[in-house]
């Protein structure tokens, strides 16, 4: 396509998104900045619905631009020693704070997923690579950040076994040892759909009986829980707001499981529940679990629930959506009693919102003790954005907030 016109279509996008959608709540700080920031977005996203359509690239192959765009060369400094390396075949960036002459002092590790609605995004991200930094200098710490493979080349479970197998790669003595890692303080964590995955190899974790290590915390930023009921309130209040409007989570969710369409368009409607996960609506009821605060005006109705949802057979993604390895809330809380310790963020501008709030409720419940910070005027994505010209304060205040946890936790 020639230049121009991908000019006229970010113009025609940035001109639609500005008029047609919700204006940004005046709590959101720095509201113009954001309008900017979303426009941008949108217009890319436009023009990757555009690029579909005509059969140029796949709509994920345009949003991948941003990947591209914000990728560094993961490098050494004066205080980070930085490696790029395989653990059991998973690439993996290891950022490992230089050592004083002769420190043999044990040090804590936390395993970082990135997020990216396990589609899009990458451990060599700018972002990423300063939050490895700071988590480095901050808590003295090695940062294993995990580059697991993405949909929708790689669709459920490839993305989640591939942090299962870093975790479980480097929770080996042996491994620590090379590291100078102290075995009882390792921490995991991601952002959104890293949230997800780090929840996920949590769980997963403790129920494995062989493994003999296990982690010390979990922290989970505006993570992705359950992909049963797409019409929460958040998804709801929010469904139109900057970064993540929920077209855009519903596309992750479906592309995480499926190329097909209609599961895509069945998720939609929220009509993509079958027989099978019907059953583990309860889990995330959330006239149930969520605090009537967050429920606000909302009247709760289960989902409607299809013989045979988005056209999908027993073995496609109506049988993933029930999975929790995809979906960690669908457990009982006998599942949930012994997880490690937990940091939840939740942002209230944020499809995502309920589920982190559930399930902070849900492991409270259980007896876990259970950190919630919850940002009254926070938007999704907002950790990603620290560095000009999109920086936010509040992704700065977020950042602080969380390594500081880690720095009292861990
Ligand atoms: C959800 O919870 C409410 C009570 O809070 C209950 O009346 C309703 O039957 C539940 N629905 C499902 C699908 O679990
Ligand atoms: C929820 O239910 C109440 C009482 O039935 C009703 O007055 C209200 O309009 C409903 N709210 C929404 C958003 O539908």
């Amino acid at each position: 396509m020639q230049l121009k016109g991908i000019f006229l279509l970010l113009s025609i996008g940035a001109f639609t998104s500005y008029y047609v959608y919700q204006p940004i709540p005046d709590k959101i700080e720095e509201r113009w900045k954001l309008m900017l920031t979303d426009c941008f977005f949108r217009s890319l996203s436009h023009l990757a619905d555009f690029s579909e359509l005509v059969g140029l690239k796949d709509y994920m192959g345009v949003m991948m631009f941003i990947t591209f765009a914000e990728r560094v060369v993961p490098v050494s400094d004066q205080r980070v020693h930085v490696t790029e390396e395989l653990f059991d075949g998973v690439e993996v960036v290891v950022y490992q704070p230089k050592l004083q002459g002769g420190d043999t002092e044990l040090r804590r590790a936390v395993i970082y997923l990135h997020g990216g609605g396990w589609c899009l995004g990458s451990a060599r991200m700018g972002p990423y690579d300063l939050l490895a930094r700071q988590m480095v200098i901050d808590l003295n710490s090695v940062v294993v950040s995990v580059e697991y493979r993405l949909a929708p080349e790689h669709h459920f479970p490839v993305p989640y076994e591939d942090v299962y197998r870093v975790v479980k790669h480097f929770l080996q003595r042996v491994v620590l040892a090379q590291y100078t890692v102290d075995p009882g303080r390792i921490a995991v964590s991601g952002d959104s759909a890293g949230g997800n995955l780090a929840a996920a190899v949590s769980q997963q974790l403790q129920q494995d009986p062989e493994q003999q290590l296990q982690l010390k915390v979990q922290a989970l930023l505006y993570p992705v829980l359950q992909a049963l009921d797409l019409n929460t309130p958040s998804y709801q209040q929010n469904q139109n707001m900057p970064i993540l409007p929920r077209t855009l989570m519903v596309r992750f969710w479906s592309e995480y499981f499926t190329s097909d369409k209609t599961f895509f368009r069945a998720m939609m409607t929220n009509t993509h529940n079958s027989p099978e996960s019907a059953a583990l609506l309860k889990f995330v009821n959330w006239s149930a679990f969520l605090p009537e605060s967050y429920q606000g005006k909302y009247n709760y109705s289960a989902p409607v629930v299809a013989l045979s949802a988005g056209g999908a057979g027993s073995d496609g993604p109506s049988r993933s959506i029930a999975d929790p390895r995809a979906s960690p809330l669908l457990v009982p809380d006998a599942a949930l009693r012994s997880l490690p310790k937990a940091y939840v963020l939740t942002c209230e501008y944020d499809v995502l919102r309920d589920d982190g709030v559930m399930y902070a409720a849900r492991l409270r419940r259980a007896g876990v003790e259970v950190t919630h910070e919850h940002y009254a005027s926070g938007f999704h994505g907002a950790l990603m954005f620290t560095v000009w010209p999109t920086d936010f304060l509040i992704g700065r205040t977020m950042t602080e907030n969380f390594i500081k946890w880690l720095q009292h936790n861990l």
